[in-house]
């Protein structure tokens, strides 16, 4: 007899989850844990870099989460989890071999396509580069696909700076120009100070064939635009991604709802033309 898991109408159904288990895990910073998760089922998460999963604890929750490495590096997929609340201080506490439900993957993601040919401009604000990280991979999985490629990273303060090895190793990449700033410098740190906007003085932007992607907290968001435009990028070469408050990820709930645009499903990834627009309720 087929119990109620086993029910294929169960099992089809986008709002059960199916289960992940924890394959690699570390603490990046102080407050950020990383998982690597293989999919038990043997089918694996077929994603786009900047979709997003939810994440359920069985019994405590579920949380949205950006994936964070890029489907050209294998079957398995990455996350960068923020200790917030209830869910994510719980998955804290997971290690290698413990089992996460997963639903998704949700939204709609960036489109390497898109920008192929082009320069990408990377400017990645705290937990902002998690989302981002998978399109810099696939970038450099695919690097000959796209022209020059300038990545700033910024953080409050060395302590609070994601992937750090990975940066270094980026740095000393001869095909792209990596910066990375502090707000506020310790004793420990050599390089730039101040806000991810002051990068700007040290790159060269080509505007016409540019495109800027530009993920991290609002008021980041706002300035970086103000640069990136004010060096005559065109509206429609700025891509974000815009984080609301999701629940089922499927456009059904309303959570995440921006006027008549349901932005799990389609976002969280907009040219800014359309944030624009979306603003002003055009
Ligand atoms: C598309 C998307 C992608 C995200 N990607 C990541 C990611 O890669 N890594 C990561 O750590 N977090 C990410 N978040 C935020 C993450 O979903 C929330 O931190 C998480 O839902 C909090 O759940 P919790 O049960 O731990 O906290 P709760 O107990 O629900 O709340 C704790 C605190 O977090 C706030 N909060 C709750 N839900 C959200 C939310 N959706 N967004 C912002 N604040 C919230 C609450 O107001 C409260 O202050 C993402 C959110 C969205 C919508
Ligand atoms: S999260 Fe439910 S409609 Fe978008």
């Amino acid at each position: 007899m087929t119990t109620l898991s086993e029910s294929p109408v169960l099992q089809e159904s986008p709002y059960v989850p199916r289960f992940g288990t924890i394959v690699e895990s570390r603490m990046l910073t102080a407050q950020e844990k990383f998982f690597r998760i293989v999919m038990e089922d043997g089918r694996p998460l077929d994603y786009k870099p900047g979709q997003f999963v939810e994440v359920s604890i069985f019994g405590i929750g579920e949380a949205p989460i950006s994936i964070c490495s890029s489907p050209t590096q294998g079957g398995f997929f990455e996350l960068t989890v923020r200790k917030a609340g209830m869910v994510t201080a719980k998955m804290h506490e997971l290690n290698t071999g413990d089992t996460v439900g997963i639903r998704g993957p949700f939204g709609n993601g960036f489109d390497p396509a898109a920008i192929k040919g082009q320069n990408v401009l990377f400017v990645a604000g705290g937990l902002g580069l998690a989302p981002a990280r998978g399109l810099i991979r696939w970038v450099f999985d695919r690097r000959a696909d796209y022209k020059d490629v300038t990545l700033l990273v910024g953080a409050r303060t060395p302590a609070d700076l994601l992937f750090r090895d990975e940066i270094k190793e980026w740095q000393s990449r001869p095909d792209c120009q990596t910066l990375v700033t502090v707000d506020r410098a310790d004793e420990t740190w050599t390089g730039n100070k101040g806000v991810i906007t002051r990068l700007f003085r040290k790159i060269k932007i080509d505007p016409a064939n540019t495109f800027a992607v530009i993920v991290g907290p609002p008021i980041m968001f706002k300035f970086a635009v103000l640069e990136v435009l004010s060096e005559g990028v065109p509206e429609n070469h700025v891509i974000c991604s815009l984080e609301r408050r999701m629940k089922c990820g499927l456009g059904k709930c309303g959570h995440c709802q921006i006027r008549n645009v349901y932005v799990c499903q389609e976002g969280p990834v907009f040219t800014y033309d359309f944030v624009k627009k979306l603003r002003e309720g055009i």
